[in-house]
């Protein structure tokens, strides 16, 4: 789903990957555009063209991405469809270059003006590490493809946008030296997610909502991700970064966003962001002193996979890990909103690697009714309403509601309304494929703008100045489960515990 009215076919472009060999291209970008390609969603005049170290021949790349695609798209009971894989690869060239050398940048230059099949519309996507960022900026306006003579130029940015508050100042600067605002594609992938846009529609599309959604009735917000996932083999970009950076600052503060923000006066793409970066700008500055009780982290040491049994080994022995490394792979943090829908509503976020499962989840509890009419009978404490929203591995919305035990005597059973078959056997639209369409289309609300980016970096940035400060000691937790106990200091209230999933 797009928040725009939904593109067939779009604008005839060429869409120019730098890192077109690389893990996202690889994993996310050319599945996203197979699957684009499968629903009829690209014009026929649009080509990928792959910038990329590797002295290959179109026809080689062609290769290589039949390979990869046979690996990355079939799935048990769906193999992939011929037609359609060789549909994309006739689109496919491939350019060699080195993102340090000039002289690659003038060699795409003089390709993408000399080859007649390539369309002047261009979306120039930055799958590449992010230090280079700035500097293929400045080469795309060195050879004049950053201004938009012939047709539209977008320029398509991963997270990470710096490193910290003044890093992302100074590239936001970089980048807007060469182009304007309405050319950048900001991506936090988790917005292209489909729940993540079902936050929206849930909260401004049932009118039975909103008088609940404020702190009269709500205790507080969990926003959880969970992975079991280790860092594999990201210790070059993960060391160092952590998981507030990787994850707080871009993923879990979009939606924080999204749950507490106002309606939008419409679904305009600046009506959005403006309301969203209104959250951003109320949340209460953490001041130093506050830091620990207001943010947490911690590291994953040797422990055992849930599933399986595995034996999982500590961070610190990961390959390409600094043996003596604080970073943290584990980060919660406790914000408040201070507006008045929200104001003393604490919302924990939370995310760790090597957790005992993958699991994305919004977790909302709601307060006590205010006469606890059942005192006196066997019912000893009334469980709290929930309203959960999964985002994966599987989507799905649920109440918990209290309700009478069968039975002579009164009490209570939580019982569960379920709308997780509401997205059972529909075809899951992946993030990326989402994006790309929409920066095809030309509609930002699902990208970052630049305030926005700035002012989540505020929301972090005292945390991550202390702990750069403090790095003799991280707290750990065994590989495989929920994470250290000592997190649970930052809840307000004794009768507040992590939701770890659906059912518990
Ligand atoms: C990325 C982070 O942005 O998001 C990764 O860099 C993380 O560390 C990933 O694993 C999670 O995304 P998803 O879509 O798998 O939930």
């Amino acid at each position: 789903m797009t928040l725009a009215p939904a593109v067939t076919g779009g604008s005839p472009c060429t869409l120019v990957i730098f890192g077109s060999t690389g893990n996202l291209s690889q994993i996310k970008l050319l599945p996203a555009l197979y699957q684009l390609e499968r629903g009829g969603h690209l014009a026929d005049a649009t080509r990928i063209l792959g910038f990329g170290r590797r002295d290959w021949s179109d026809d080689e790349w062609r290769s290589e991405v039949r390979r990869m695609l046979a690996e990355q798209v079939t799935k048990p009971g769906q193999p992939i469809e011929t037609d359609v894989t060789e549909r994309l690869l006739a689109r496919l060239h491939f350019i060699q270059g080195d993102l340090r050398e000039a002289s690659a940048f003038t060699r795409l230059a003089e390709r993408l003006r000399a080859q007649d099949d390539l369309p002047a519309n261009r979306v120039f996507y930055l799958a590449i590490a992010p230090e280079f960022y700035g500097e293929v900026a400045d080469q795309l306006a060195a050879q004049g493809l950053a201004a938009e003579t012939d047709g539209w130029v977008r320029l398509v940015v991963e997270k990470p946008f710096g490193y910290d508050l003044e890093s992302a100042g100074i590239l936001d600067r970089r980048l807007r030296r060469h182009f304007q605002e309405h050319q950048l594609y900001r991506i936090d992938h988790y917005l292209g997610k489909n729940t993540v846009q079902n936050v929206l529609v849930f909260r401004f599309a049932n009118l039975l909502l909103e008088p609940l959604w404020n702190r009269n009735y709500i205790d507080h917000v969990q926003i959880t991700h969970a992975e079991s996932r280790g860092i594999g083999q990201r210790a070059g970009f993960y060391d160092g970064v952590g998981a507030l950076r990787d994850m707080i600052q871009s993923h879990l503060l979009q939606l924080l966003t999204l749950v507490a923000m106002e309606p939008p006066p419409s679904l305009d793409a600046e009506a959005l962001r403006d309301e969203k970066v209104k959250v951003l700008r109320s949340i209460r500055p953490i001041a130093r002193q506050a830091v620990h009780a207001q943010a947490f982290r911690a590291q994953y040491r040797a422990g055992t996979g849930a599933g399986d049994g595995e034996r999982w080994p500590g961070y610190l022995d990961e390959p390409g890990v600094d043996p003596r490394s604080s970073t943290e792979t584990y980060a919660a943090l406790k914000l408040y909103i201070d507006n008045w829908r929200w104001r003393n509503v604490p919302f924990y976020l939370r995310t760790g690697k090597r957790l005992a499962a993958t699991q994305s989840l919004i977790a909302i509890r709601f307060r006590h009714p205010p006469q606890q009419l059942f005192q006196h009978t066997p019912i000893e404490q009334l469980q709290p309403n929930w309203l959960l929203l999964s985002i994966q591995p599987n989507e799905c919305m649920r109440f918990e509601l209290q309700v009478k035990e069968p039975g002579l005597e009164m009490r209570t059973q939580t019982e569960r309304l379920d709308a997780s078959t509401c997205t059972l056997g529909r075809d899951q639209i992946d993030a990326y494929q989402a994006l790309i369409l929409d920066v095809i289309a030309g509609d930002h609300s699902l990208f970052l703008r630049s305030d926005e980016v700035d002012h989540a970096w505020r929301v972090v940035d005292p945390v991550i100045k202390l702990w750069a400060t403090e790095r003799e000691f991280i707290h750990t937790y065994p590989a495989g489960s929920w994470g250290p106990g000592e997190a649970n200091r930052l809840f307000d209230k004794d009768d507040q515990d992590w939701r770890n999933g659906l059912d518990h």
